[in-house]
C-alpha cells in the first residue's frame, strides 16, 4: 500500500513536470522572439555578426538551396539536440537580400528510412513531377536517406536518394510514398549527395552525386524515374579522401557566348591544407556524359587539383537553384568549416556558420577556364561608413588605429599592394590580441606563394589539427599589384585576391577577442594603396 502510494505520487509529480516542460516549451518560443531584440541574441563568444549561423546546436553542409518568390532559401544538416553531430535533419532559413536571415522550424525530419544527409531542391515550374496543385509549382528537394541500423548493421546499401515537395514556399514538407527514387542496388557505401538541375540542351532533370571515388550521372524526366548516365571522375583529380556533395552548372566563360559546365567536387580527407575541401573541373556535358577540357585536364597533371577556396573552412559548398534570369547569377555558399576539428571548436552554444555567399563567374585566362569567387554585391550595403585609416609605406609594422571607430573583429578591409614599388619579401596582416595570441595572412614574394598562421593559443589547443603554419597558393595572376578584400567576423577570416581566384576562408578562435589589426611587412617596405576599412553591421 505505502509503495503503491509512493507510487502514485511520482506518477503525479512526473505528469506535473512534464506539463511544467512543455509549458516551459511554448514559452521558449515567446523568448526566442523577445530574445531575437535583446543584445544578447547571437552574442556569445565566437558567434560571428554577419555570418549564417544557426540559432543553436550542430550544423553542417549547406543544403537545398533555392530561390522562390522572392525568398533565398538556406536548408541545412542539423542536429537539434547537441551541439555535435547526430541523426541529420534539415534546419531551414531564408533571406530576402542574402544579408539578413530569419530562421524557421525544421524543414525535414528523420525517418523510417533514414538520417536526412545533404541533398538539393528545385522547383518544378512545368509540374512534370506532378506534385503541383492548382498552378502552383512545388518545391522539391532531393536528398540522400541514410539508414543507421543498416551501417551498424555493416551492410552497404545504407545510403539511397530520396524526394519530397512542398505547396507552401518551403514551410511544410511532404515526403514521397515511393521513396527512395534512386535504391543502392550495387551496394556502394559512400552513395549520397544528390545535386539536380533542369539540364536545358538535353531536356531532363539531371542528377549529380557522389559514389565513392566518382560522381554518377543520373536522369530524369519528372524526378521520380531515373536513369543512370554515367560515372565519371575515378582517376581525375585529388583523390586523397571520399567524394562528396558534388554540383554541377552551365556557365557562360565571361564576356563571351561560349558555355561550360563546371563541377564542383568536395573531398574529405584529402584538401591542399588538410582534411576537407572543394576541387573544381571545367569541362562539357552532351546529355550523358562529362568530358574535361583538355587543357584543364592539363593543368591538373601539375596541381593535383584546382581548388575553389585555399583555406582550411570552405567545405560542402553547392551554389543556389533557380535563380532568375534577369539576375544569372551563380550564386555559392560552404560550410564555413573542416572534419578535422568542426566537431570540437570551442563554441558553446552553436557550432558552424556558412561562408559569407559568393557570387562565381568562369573566365579564360589563356588556354584555361577558371572559376572566380567574388563577395555578393549586396553585401556592400551591409557596410557602415569607411574608417579614415591610411597607411601607405609599411616597414616592419603599423597598427590600424582603432581610434576611429575600426573593429578588428567586425571589418571589412580592401588595399593593393605593389609588387613593384614594395622591397619587402613578405607582407600582409596580422590579427593580434594583448595575449599575443595571432592570426596571420599575407604574400611571399621570393616564393610568389600566399601563406598563413593560425597559431597554437591557449583557445585553440582542442585538436592537434588546428593549429597550423603553411604555404597555402601560389599566386595565379601575374599583375604585379595585389589585390585584397578581406571579411573579418569576429572567428572566421575570408581574403579574396587575384579577382578573385585565390580565396582563403578560415576560422580561429583566440581566448579572447582580437583586438588589433596590425599591417607587417619582413625583409624591406610593403606600399600599401587605395586603403578601405568599413565596419560590418550585425544581422542578427
Ligand atoms: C559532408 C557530409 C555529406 C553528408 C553529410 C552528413 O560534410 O559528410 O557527405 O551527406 O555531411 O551530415
Amino acid at each position: 500500500m505505502y509503495q503503491r502510494n509512493i507510487l502514485f505520487f511520482v506518477s503525479i509529480l512526473f505528469l506535473m513536470l512534464s506539463c511544467q516542460e512543455k509549458m516551459e516549451d511554448k514559452s521558449s518560443n515567446k523568448t526566442d522572439l523577445e530574445a531575437q531584440r535583446s543584445d544578447n541574441y547571437y552574442n556569445e563568444p565566437h558567434r560571428p555578426q554577419y555570418h549564417f549561423s544557426p540559432p543553436a546546436n550542430w550544423m553542417n553542409d549547406p543544403n537545398g538551396m533555392v530561390y522562390y518568390d522572392g525568398e533565398y532559401h538556406l536548408f541545412y544538416q542539423y542536429y537539434p539536440d547537441s551541439t555535435v553531430w547526430g541523426p541529420m535533419h534539415w534546419g531551414h532559413a531564408i533571406s530576402t537580400d542574402l544579408v539578413h536571415w530569419e530562421n524557421l522550424p525544421i524543414a525535414l525530419y528523420p525517418d523510417s528510412l533514414g538520417y536526412i544527409f545533404s541533398g538539393s531542391a528545385v522547383i518544378d515550374w512545368n509540374n512534370t513531377s506532378g506534385f503541383g496543385k492548382e498552378g502552383q509549382p512545388p518545391m522539391i528537394t532531393i536528398f540522400t536517406h541514410h539508414l543507421i541500423e543498416g551501417e551498424r548493421a555493416g551492410t552497404k546499401d545504407f545510403q539511397y536518394q530520396s524526394i519530397a515537395y512542398s505547396l507552401d514556399k518551403g514551410r511544410t514538407w511532404t515526403k514521397y510514398k515511393h521513396n527512395p527514387v534512386i535504391p543502392n542496388t550495387n551496394k556502394i557505401k559512400d552513395f549520397r549527395d544528390p545535386k539536380v538541375i533542369w539540364d536545358q540542351p538535353s531536356n531532363q532533370w539531371l542528377m549529380v552525386f557522389a559514389a565513392a571515388d566518382q560522381v554518377m550521372f543520373w536522369g530524369s524526366p519528372d524526378l521520380k524515374d531515373w536513369k543512370h548516365l554515367s560515372s565519371w571522375g575515378k582517376d581525375i583529380g585529388a583523390h586523397g579522401g571520399v567524394w562528396e556533395c558534388p554540383d554541377i552548372f552551365p556557365m557562360k566563360v565571361k564576356g563571351t557566348d561560349e558555355v561550360k559546365y563546371v563541377l564542383l567536387q568536395s573531398i574529405n580527407p584529402g584538401a591542399p591544407n588538410g582534411g576537407s575541401g572543394t576541387q573544381y573541373f571545367v569541362g562539357d556535358f552532351n546529355g550523358k556524359e562529362f568530358t574535361l577540357d583538355p587543357n584543364f585536364k592539363k593543368s591538373l597533371t601539375k596541381e593535383d587539383g584546382i581548388w575553389l577556396d585555399y583555406g582550411r573552412d570552405n567545405y560542402a559548398g553547392v551554389t543556389w537553384s533557380d535563380i532568375p534570369k534577369d539576375d544569372g547569377r551563380r550564386l555559392f555558399m560552404g560550410w564555413m568549416s573542416n572534419w578535422d576539428y568542426a566537431q570540437v571548436v570551442p563554441s558553446e552554444k552553436w557550432r558552424s556558420a556558412m561562408t559569407l555567399p559568393r557570387s562565381l563567374e568562369l573566365v579564360k585566362k589563356g588556354l584555361n577556364y577558371r572559376l572566380l569567387s567574388k563577395p555578393v554585391a549586396e553585401l556592400e550595403k551591409n557596410r557602415q561608413s569607411t574608417m579614415g585609416v591610411s597607411p601607405t609605406t609599411v616597414k616592419d609594422k603599423y597598427a590600424l588605429p582603432m581610434a576611429n571607430g575600426l573593429n578588428p573583429t567586425q571589418c571589412e578591409l580592401e588595399f593593393s599592394v605593389s609588387l613593384a614599388t614594395s622591397t619587402a619579401d613578405e607582407f600582409g596582416l596580422t590579427l593580434l590580441n594583448e595575449k599575443g595570441e595571432m592570426y596571420r595572412f599575407g604574400y611571399r614574394k621570393s616564393s610568389k606563394q600566399f601563406f598563413c598562421k593560425r597559431a597554437t593559443t591557449k583557445g585553440n589547443l582542442f585538436s592537434p589539427k588546428f593549429a597550423h603554419d603553411q604555404e597555402m597558393a601560389l599566386r595565379k595572376d601575374k599583375d604585379p599589384i595585389i589585390e585584397f578584400r578581406i571579411f573579418i567576423d569576429r572567428s572566421s577570416i575570408e581574403v579574396f585576391t587575384d579577382d578573385g581566384e585565390v580565396v582563403l576562408t578560415e576560422i580561429f578562435f583566440p581566448s579572447e577577442p582580437f583586438t588589433e589589426i596590425e599591417l607587417f611587412s619582413n625583409g624591406g617596405e610593403a606600399v600599401f594603396t587605395n586603403f578601405k576599412a568599413y565596419g560590418v553591421e550585425k544581422i542578427w
